[in-house]
């Protein structure tokens, strides 16, 4: 039976992949400083370390005798990363620099990693292929980009890993503890919103005047099982000295107005919006090719927008 470190695990994602993995038979540790995370979100089959990525000490006793890493942790609000950038280089980028530092020191050479569509910026193709220009438009797109070379660099070095590019997530797990789903604090994630909105908070529909079928954004969601269910597969292909870049997504795109659209038909009446201009540095498309995922990790996504906003809304009324 393999260990795998999971940082991060209490957050959305995070707890998502712990339970998946200890469903699977891994054993699983947590390292998880509870900034944006929630301990109830924590599998109690889990070993839980509270700490940061920037303590030595935390890190050591998180990594020490694990096989592997998964890393989700960090810093993920775009807007928050303008405002203070230094936040997001220290935290994303430090705090990755001391996890490899802590992983080089108990011997472990497998790392899979949260990396993200940001890293691309303002697309010059579409669907954005692992080769597409890397120009991000925001300090956390930016920090993403530098810990995936962080990890191309240290795969020099002998480490095996896999930065995984996620575009839009959305959707909830069901456990036997109940529902695992987002509890993100702002919220920025679209689906989540839609849900959330109401006559006195209606949502706010950014931009009606995108050259888009419907005038509104297109972007690329994928559901978090079958996110996660990607991190498996990424466990089996790490090979030492090789650091793959892979996106997950759909491979096709939702306008915001089918997002809403979509909703309305789970809750069952309209949800209230208010149009308002476009907000600076939002792309018109965001859509993933996911060959890469398909070939390397024999991957595809299989639950659709509507299984994500009907497990978004579940997870929802459960709280
Ligand atoms: N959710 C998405 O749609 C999405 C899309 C692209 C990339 N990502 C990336 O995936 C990862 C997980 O996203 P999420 O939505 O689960 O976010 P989240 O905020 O729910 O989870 C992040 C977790 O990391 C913990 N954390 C933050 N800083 C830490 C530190 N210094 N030390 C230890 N723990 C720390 C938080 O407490 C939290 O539990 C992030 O790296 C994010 O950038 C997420």
């Amino acid at each position: 039976m393999t260990e795998i470190l999971v940082t991060g695990g209490a957050g959305y994602l995070g707890s998502v992949a712990t339970t998946l993995l200890l469903d699977a038979g891994h054993r699983v540790r947590v390292l998880d400083d509870l900034s944006t995370g929630h301990l109830d979100a924590v599998d109690e089959r889990a070993q839980f370390v509270e700490g940061s990525l920037e303590d030595p000490t935390a890190l050591d006793e998180a990594v020490s005798g694990v096989q592997s890493v998964i890393h989700f942790a960090g810093k993920s609000l775009v807007a928050e990363s303008v405002a203070q950038p230094e936040l997001y280089h220290r935290v994303n980028v430090g705090g990755t620099t001391q996890l490899l530092e802590a992983m080089a020191r108990h011997g472990v050479t497998r790392c899979v990693f949260s990396s993200s569509a940001a890293t691309y910026g303002e697309p010059v193709e579409l669907p954005l292929r692992e080769t597409s220009p890397t120009q991000p438009t925001s300090p956390y797109g930016e920090s993403k980009l530098r810990v995936d070379a962080l990890l191309s660099d240290a795969a020099t070095r002998g480490l095996a890993a896999v930065s995984l590019r996620y575009f839009n997530v959305a959707g909830a797990l069901e456990t036997a503890r109940g529902w695992l789903g987002e509890r993100h604090h702002p919220e920025t994630h679209l689906v989540p919103n839609v849900l959330e909105a109401s006559e006195n908070h209606p949502l706010t529909l950014f931009g009606t005047d995108w050259n888009t079928p419907d005038g509104t954004c297109v972007r690329d969601y994928v559901h978090v099982v079958d996110l996660i269910d990607a991190h498996v597969r990424a466990l089996d292909v790490l090979e030492n000295g090789r650091h793959h870049i892979v996106n997950l997504g759909s491979g096709r795109g939702y306008s915001n107005r089918e997002v809403i659209a979509t909703s309305e038909s789970v809750l069952g009446r309209p949800v209230p919006v208010v149009e308002s201009p476009r907000r600076p540095g939002d792309p018109a498309v965001l859509v993933a090719s996911i060959e890469r995922a398909e070939h390397l990790l024999g991957w595809r996504p299989e639950r659709d927008l509507r299984r994500m906003i009907d497990d978004a809304y579940a997870a929802r009324l459960a709280r």
